[in-house]
């Protein structure tokens, strides 16, 4: 039993596992270029919020290595044009920029152009290292609030694919099964791309964690029929209100988990408040091709040309949230005063 990696840095390689062919094959790619990798996260071969924050930050840190410049100056701009391109890969998830703009002010730090090389490199490095030590902060923490609890509910995959290693939402869990502590995971399976079904399913048997996956529209009746006590997620933008972009259907669950009077927890690192916003009504959503939804395995399971609307992600309202677990410690509201309180003058971008 081991907890699945999907970002893999050698010190010369940079390595993803494809999500796009999980569970069935298990397939490491080598990103080379800041196209690769551009593509890789459009493609959602690697994705969720922090993993894709870090594969960004290599790719940065990969194409500068390859760009001549003569003149400090020039670099600068060959790193802002790719930090721009990357950027625009996917919109809804922080981490992306925030990651990026980590390395653009070391450029700004560096007196020359093999100083800036080195320290983009050096920088994407930390940004992963330090990414894993906030997931498994973020795991301890969960596990105290879910202290007496067993069965917990969970959508998308907030978890060690979706990170350095252990996840957000996925990482008690992980560290529950290290130390012989027991959870029942109810995961949902996250229409229209699977990430609970393929994902999360796939990535809680890798270490030896009690999985059930129901489909999305089961969960009200799950929550009654099996006596679920919590129900967890991840976070793709948090603003200072504390409203939150996530999967979609992270917002329905809100909603029941408010129903049924259960706690409804959101685990985050700092890396995915964006402060810059003061409610979530101004977070870009995601909207995906409409084929997601019409095909399934390529085969068509609606009438050709029928309408879509296909948002990736949702906004969950603050007053929905009874915590947000981070990596710095716990979040509960007033979530405007509380947030900055905790994350001190970190500030999202
Ligand atoms: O479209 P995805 O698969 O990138 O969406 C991922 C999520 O919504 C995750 O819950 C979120 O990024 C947190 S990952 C720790």
């Amino acid at each position: 039993m081991s907890i699945p990696l999907s970002i893999k840095w050698d010190g010369q390689q940079l390595t993803i596992l494809d999500q796009q062919k999980l569970p069935h094959e298990i397939d490491y790619l080598t990103l080379e270029t800041v196209e690769d990798v551009y593509n890789a996260i459009f493609s959602l071969k690697v994705r969720g919020a922090p993993a894709i924050g870090i594969t960004a930050a290599y790719g940065l840190a990969i194409g500068a290595q390859r760009h001549e410049a003569v003149s400090l100056e020039a670099f600068q701009q060959y790193v802002e044009k790719d930090a721009a391109y990357l950027n625009s890969s996917r919109p809804t998830a922080v981490n992306l920029g925030w990651a990026l703009s980590r390395l653009k002010d070391k450029v700004q730090e560096a007196e020359n152009v093999q100083q800036a090389k080195l320290l983009l490199l050096a920088e994407a490095v930390k940004i992963h290292k330090e990414d894993e030590e906030s997931c498994r902060s973020i795991g301890e923490h969960a596990l105290v609030l879910l202290q007496g609890k067993t069965k917990v509910m969970t959508i998308c995959n907030a978890g060690s694919i979706a990170t350095a290693k252990y996840g957000t939402a996925l990482a008690p869990f992980h560290l529950g099964s290290e130390r012989g502590r027991e959870f029942e995971v109810f995961a949902c399976e996250t229409r229209p791309v699977y990430q609970g079904a393929r994902l999360t399913a796939w990535e809680l048997q890798q270490s030896g964690v009690d999985v059930t996956l129901i489909t999305d529209s089961m969960a009200a009746h799950t929550i009654g029929a099996k006596g679920i006590e919590a129900i967890i997620v991840g976070a793709d933008r948090i603003a200072a209100n504390g409203d939150t972009a996530n999967k979609i259907g992270t917002y329905n669950l809100a909603l029941l988990a408010n129903a049924f009077s259960i706690p409804f927890y959101v685990a985050a690192p700092a890396s995915t408040f964006d402060l810059s916003i003061e409610d979530g009504t101004v977070i870009p959503i995601e909207e995906r091709n409409p084929e997601e939804i019409t095909h399934t395995n390529g085969q068509p399971v609606a009438p050709l040309g029928t309408k879509v609307f296909n948002p990736a992600f949702d906004v969950t309202p603050a007053h929905l949230i009874t915590a947000i677990i981070t990596e710095k410690g716990i979040i509960t509201a007033e979530y405007k005063k509380n947030i900055p309180d905790l994350l001190g003058a970190f500030t999202g971008k």
